[in-house]
């Protein structure tokens, strides 16, 4: 085994991190983090330090760590198979079967999956079959995608597009020509206090509306989003946001993708997002929570109405012109028809729920009367705290201040605690694997409030 300190500088010498300040890093400024080994809902580094990660890596090992289930489903796999490839009609019994079992949950609209091997390249690829549905209709110009600000919906080009958060746009000549953005559904940080939430919901509306007539129905293929928003704020949507969004959609004849890259397979407490909130999508975007991170892989679940232009498409053009080497990897595969078992067996997607309420009213109890708390909020094993400089008049503090970043920091510190500081504001995000005891909640509330005593006070 390569000493700490050897290893410490390879990672610093070679190691080029995603999402990491680059320069800090190289020059030791940053703390770097070797993860040795994972069990339940706790990980554990180099050192033997054993910390409670209440965000589930990026909230997707969601069965938990140390599956031994899925483990051995990876390892028959690649004994077996390692791989083969699904262009031309190949498959193999894993990758069939897993598009079988997503099928069955997926809402009955549904018709097809495609798979891809993160949630970034799913989301590429409904951008792709969307402008190729929209030529195949014979409507060229009816191309443009709306997202929403604070959206994510990955880093690539038309991803980090999409994605409506500026980290991922400056200096990287984003958003491309085709991606506009609307308003966010976040009621907390609406513009006009005075606002009640059925207000806020109407002003979403005719913001779209007008975006629509602005750029013209003709123009604008698809609209998308996450049924609860994540790495923008972790933002439940207000009541009635996603029927009235949907009604004007279907007007414009507009394509809805509902990416549920966090909210699908349970995290809700419903096996989609979509369930909860009642959206009829036309493609939904599916990854994390699909093998719960033990390989990677991502999908495409595609409607009828989808697939019957998709299809016309290759009659008249053969086949289609889209595909990775590793599209429905074995491995990826094996991974998820294991995971997917294993939700079904522990019910976890029940636990997410009844779990996960009781995380978001703990949270409440222990921190809604904080003078600086402005918001707690979340479904199911999905909360965020959301803290303010001034209750009274909403203000926010400083983003120099790093207020988030800095209470992330000290629970970690204090009681080895991971909690995410959310990239834009002071939020506090909480993702747990969906195996977390009620006791772990305890536990988990108790260090955060604490380390928001040691910061604010
Ligand atoms: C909603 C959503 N869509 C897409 C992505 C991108 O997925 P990936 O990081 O696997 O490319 C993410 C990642 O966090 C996400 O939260």
């Amino acid at each position: 085994m390569l000493k700490n300190d050897q290893l410490d500088q390879w990672d610093r010498d070679n190691f080029f991190h995603p999402s990491t300040h680059l320069a800090q890093h190289a020059r030791g400024e940053s703390p770097s983090r070797v993860i040795k080994t994972a069990s339940g809902v706790h990980i554990e580094d180099r050192n033997g330090v054993r910390l409670l990660d209440a965000f589930a890596g990026l909230y997707c090992v969601n069965v938990g760590y140390g599956r031994q289930e899925i483990a051995e489903a990876i390892a028959d796999q690649a004994r077996e198979l390692a791989y083969y490839h699904s262009y031309v009609g190949h498959g193999t019994e894993a990758s069939i079967t897993l598009s079988k079992m997503i099928l069955d949950r997926a809402p009955s609209n549904m018709s097809k999956v495609y798979f891809g091997l993160g949630g970034s390249d799913a989301n590429e690829t409904n951008v792709k079959l969307i402008w190729y549905y929209n030529n195949i209709l014979g409507r060229p110009e009816k191309k443009k995608i709306i997202s929403r600000w604070r959206g994510y919906h990955g880093s690539g080009l038309v991803t980090g597009s999409l994605t409506g958060l500026e980290l991922f746009h400056k200096k990287f000549d984003l958003p491309l020509n085709n991606v506009i953005h609307t308003e966010a559904p976040y009621f907390f940080r609406r513009d006009n206090l005075d606002q009640t939430e059925e207000q806020f919901v109407a002003h979403c509306v005719s913001a779209l509306e007008e975006q629509i007539a602005r750029e013209g129905a003709d123009t604008i293929a698809a609209f998308i989003g996450e049924p609860i928003l994540g790495t923008g704020g972790i933002v439940p949507p207000p009541a009635g946001y996603w029927v009235a969004i949907q009604a004007v959609l279907k007007k414009h004849d507009i394509l809805l993708v509902a990416d549920e890259v966090v909210t699908g397979f349970g995290r809700l407490g419903t096996m989609f997002g979509s369930d909860h909130y009642g959206i009829e999508a036309d493609i939904i975007t599916i990854a994390k929570g699909l093998t719960s991170a033990y390989a990677p892989l991502s999908g495409s679940i595609i409607s009828d109405k989808v697939w019957k232009v998709l299809e016309q498409g290759t009659d008249e053009n053969g086949p289609i012109g889209h595909g990775w080497t590793y599209s429905a990897h074995p491995i990826g595969a094996a991974a998820g028809v294991a995971n997917l078992k294993l939700i079904d067996q522990l019910d976890l997607v029940r636990n997410a729920g009844d779990v996960g309420a009781y995380l978001n009213t703990s949270m409440q109890d222990a921190l809604g009367d904080h003078p600086h708390v402005g918001d707690i909020r979340g479904e199911g094993m999905l909360c965020a705290v959301e803290f303010v400089k001034d209750k009274d008049s909403r203000t926010f503090f400083d983003a120099a201040d790093k207020i988030g970043p800095q209470i992330s920091a000290t629970l970690l510190a204090q009681d080895k605690v991971i909690a995410r500081a959310m990239p834009q504001g002071d939020i506090l995000g909480f993702a747990p694997p969906f195996c977390l005891t009620r006791e772990q909640v305890d536990t988990v509330v108790a260090a955060t409030a604490k380390a928001v005593k040691t910061v604010l006070g």
